[in-house]
C-alpha cells in the first residue's frame, strides 16, 4: 500500500540487515513515524503498547522478535525466554501463538550457531506468506462486491467495517479491506462505512487513514450508527476481521463486532469475516473458551487526539474516579456469520466447512 505515493509494508528488515523497522501506529493518523526494533524486548513492547497491532501483524512482529532474540543469543534459554515473553504480550490474537510455534519448531532442532540465520529466513517467509494470503483473501472476497455492484447498476456498494482489519493490521493488503481495495482498483464504485471503534479508535485513526491514502471513498461513523444505517438499507455488506476463530466458526474480534453482527442479522445484511488460516484455533470449538484481553481503563476514560496547536494530547472524558471496564474483544457466534472469506475460498462458519477447506489442520 502507498503512503503519500510511496509503497510501504507495515514492517521490514532494517538497512543494517538485522534490526526491524515498523510504522508506529500509535502516532497515526497525525504523524507517520518509523520506529526501530533492536531487541526482543522492543518487539514485546511494540506489540503490547499497540505500536503494531492487528492479529496477522502481531504474529509477524513476534516472528521477527524471535529473530532479534537469536541475533543476540542463540541458546535454548534465549529461545524459550523469547517465546514466553512474546506470547504474553497480548492474549487474544491466535496468529501470535501460531507464529511463535512456527519459529520454535523450526529453530529448536538446529545447532545453536545456525539459529539466527534460520530465524530471519523463516520470519521473512512468514511476512511474505501473509502478503500472499491477504492477496488471495482479496481475490476470493471480490466476487461478493462484484455481485452486489451488478445488482446496483453503477451505484456505490456500501461496505461496513469495524476496527482496522486493513493493510495496517497485516503486512500488506489487509484482510477485510483486501476485497475492498481490489474492487476499488477494478473501478467498481465502493464506499466504506468506517466504525470509529472506541476506545482506541482504530477505525477513525487507521482504517480511514489507509482508505484515504488509497483513494477509497469512506465515511467515519460512530460505533452506534451501524444499526441505524442497516435499518435504512444503507449497508449492502459487512466485512470484518478476526483475532481468533474457533474450529466451529465462532469469531472473536474487536469489541463491538457482535453488536454489528446482530444488527446485520436483524436486517438481512450479509455479514462476512475475512481471515487467514493462521487465525483459526483448531484446539477449540466454543468461542467462550477464547481469552478476552482486558486493557487499561485509561483507554476508556481518556481520548487522545491532535490539538489545534498541532500537539498530540490525551484528555480525560470521565469524572475522576469513575470506574471503567475495558474489554478489548467480543465473540460473534457462528450462527450470525454469513461466511468466512479465507485464502482458500469462502465457506460457511461451521466445523464441517472449515474442516473441508483445511483438511490437514482439522485432522
Ligand atoms: O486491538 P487490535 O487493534 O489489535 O485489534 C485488531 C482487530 O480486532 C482486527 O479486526 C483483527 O486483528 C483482524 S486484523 C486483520
Amino acid at each position: 500500500m502507498k503512503i503519500s505515493g510511496k509503497a510501504y509494508r507495515t514492517l521490514w528488515l532494517g538497512e543494517d540487515g538485522w534490526s526491524i523497522d515498523i510504522i508506529d501506529q500509535t502516532r497515526l493518523p497525525h504523524e507517520f513515524e518509523i520506529l526501530k526494533l533492536r531487541s526482543v524486548g522492543d518487539a514485546v513492547r511494540a506489540i503490547s503498547a499497540m505500536q503494531v497491532r492487528g492479529a496477522p501483524l502481531i504474529g509477524v512482529t513476534a516472528a521477527y522478535g524471535m529473530a532479534l532474540a537469536m541475533h543476540e543469543d542463540q541458546s535454548d534459554a534465549s529461545l524459550d525466554a523469547a517465546y514466553g515473553a512474546l506470547l504474553s504480550a497480548r492474549p487474544t490474537a491466535m496468529n501470535l501463538r501460531w507464529a511463535l510455534d512456527e519459529m520454535r519448531t523450526r529453530l529448536a532442532p538446529l545447532e545453536v550457531g545456525e539459529r539466527a540465520t534460520a530465524a530471519y529466513a523463516r520470519a521473512g517467509k512468514i511476512a511474505d506468506e501473509d502478503v500472499e494470503i491477504c492477496r488471495r483473501i482479496g481475490a476470493n472476497g471480490l466476487p461478493l462486491i462484484e455481485e452486489i455492484a451488478a445488482r446496483k447498476n453503477g451505484a456505490a456498494v456500501n461496505v461496513l467495517t469495524h476496527c482496522n482489519a486493513g493493510w495496517l493490521a497485516t503486512v500488506d493488503w489487509g484482510t477485510a479491506t483486501a476485497p475492498i481495495y481490489m474492487a476499488h482498483d477494478k473501478g467498481i464504485p465502493v464506499h466504506v462505512w468506517v466504525d470509529e471503534t472506541r476506545p482506541r479508535n482504530q477505525g477513525a485513526a487507521l482504517t480511514a487513514f489507509e482508505l484515504g491514502q488509497h483513494g477509497v471513498p469512506h465515511t467515519i461513523i460512530t460505533d452506534n450508527a451501524g444499526g441505524h444505517l442497516m435499518r435504512r438499507g444503507e449497508v449492502d455488506l459487512c466485512i470484518v476481521g478476526t483475532d481468533r476463530t474457533t474450529a466451529a466458526g465462532d469469531v472473536c474480534n474487536k469489541i463491538g463486532t457482535y453488536l454489528k453482527a446482530l444488527a446485520a442479522h436483524d436486517n438481512g445484511v450479509p455479514f462476512y469475516v475475512a481471515l487467514p488460516g493462521p487465525t483459526i484455533d483448531w484446539t477449540i470449538d466454543d468461542g467462550d473458551d477464547i481469552p478476552i484481553e482486558e486493557r487499561d481503563g485509561d483507554e476508556v476514560s481518556h481520548v487522545s487526539g491532535r490539538t489545534a496547536a498541532g500537539n498530540i494530547e490525551s484528555v480525560q472524558i470521565t469524572a475522576p474516579g469513575s470506574p471503567v471496564a475495558n474489554y478489548a474483544f467480543d465473540v460473534t457466534p457462528a450462527r450470525l456469520v454469513t461466511g468466512l472469506i479465507t485464502e482458500r475460498g469462502i465457506c460457511d462458519a461451521s466445523k464441517l466447512a472449515l474442516a473441508a477447506l483445511y483438511p490437514e489442520e482439522s485432522a
